[in-house]
């Protein structure tokens, strides 16, 4: 039996200004998928982890990709998927997404990579949107691309890879779980045109301080006047941890996709390690239980480890 083991990055989507366009994949939670190819139409999903996710096709996110792809295969194939996922699934790092991209590159692999980049995005997509209601990319195109994506437009897909500086990403995430259909459904359906026309100043001038390489830039264009007062309410402590990692020396940053992480972006290693200090700090003292990672921008995206 053919077999594929994928390594599939979690990915912070929106980048605090770009809300549901913009994203990028870190080096560090990943998820480990095993696949194997069927000969027949059937999807078998394997729980090994503790999530207890649906394990029918149409419910799950490994299922709702894979049979996407399904659709545009002649051939009676099909795949048996072992979960072990390591990112926790509600956590705003792309729990879905690394699910959904790791399939789709995984079974692209198994299948003789017939398909296109911008192709297993469209499937990733569907895998994603039964878990988060929505048809969005900002997680999937950055973790099948790998480094910064923007995603000009959904329908058709237009993915722009960015170039970036060297960046360091901190990433606390409390263990509590704020689920993206949620934190989706609270947002205004209506915002004021002088908000709009502050936000997409603040994406056109983080476009162009990651093509520059211009770290001040970049700093100055993490502004998010829409979505941020309104999300930052589920996440404990955000406001004092967001102040106190900026004192420390970050770029700027914020909520991760649609939280309960938040990430800072610093231009050293020895920042990261500062804002990590500040985030175990101001979460030690409440009494949430938390991990924080200190990774990098991962320029990789999926990859193939084995098979
Ligand atoms: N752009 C999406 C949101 C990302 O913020 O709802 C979800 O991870």
């Amino acid at each position: 039996m053919k077999e594929v083991t994928i390594l599939s990055p979690a990915t912070i989507a929106n980048i605090v200004c770009g809300f549901d366009v913009m994203g990028f994949a870190i080096h560090q939670p990943a998820d480990k998928i095993v696949m194997r190819l069927l000969e027949k139409k059937e999807i078998r999903i394997i729980n090994k982890d503790g999530y207890n996710l649906p394990t029918e096709p149409e419910k799950n996110v490994f299922g709702g990709a894979l049979l996407a792809m399904m659709r545009e295969v002649k051939e009676e194939i099909g795949f048996e998927i072992e979960s072990t996922k390591v990112i926790k699934p509600g956590s705003g790092i792309g729990s879905s997404a690394a699910s959904a991209a790791g399939v789709v590159v995984g079974a692209n692999h198994l299948l003789g990579n017939r398909f296109l980049k911008n192709e297993l995005v469209r499937f990733a997509m569907h895998g994603e949107q039964i878990a988060s209601q929505a048809w969005h990319a900002d997680n999937i195109a950055p973790c099948i691309y790998g480094g910064v994506t923007l995603i000009r437009s959904n329908e058709p897909l237009d993915i722009i890879p960015l170039d970036f500086p060297p960046l360091y990403v901190t990433v606390i995430h409390p263990q509590i779980e704020v689920k993206t259909s949620y934190a989706r459904e609270i947002l205004p359906k209506q915002v004021s045109l002088k908000d709009a026309v502050t936000q997409w100043a603040n994406v056109g001038g983080l476009v162009a301080g990651f093509m520059k390489q211009d770290y001040d830039l970049i700093s100055r264009s993490l502004q998010d006047v829409l979505i941020e007062p309104v999300r930052s309410k589920l996440i404990p402590s955000f406001d004092k941890m967001k102040k106190r990692c900026l004192e420390a020396g970050a770029l700027g940053g914020g909520i991760s996709g649609s939280g309960p992480s938040v990430f800072m972006l610093s231009k050293d290693q020895a920042t990261a390690k500062a804002v990590e200090e500040v985030m175990n700090e101001v979460y030690r003292k409440m009494g949430v239980e938390f991990n924080v990672y200190v990774t990098t921008v991962n320029s990789k995206g999926v990859e193939i480890v084995n098979g």
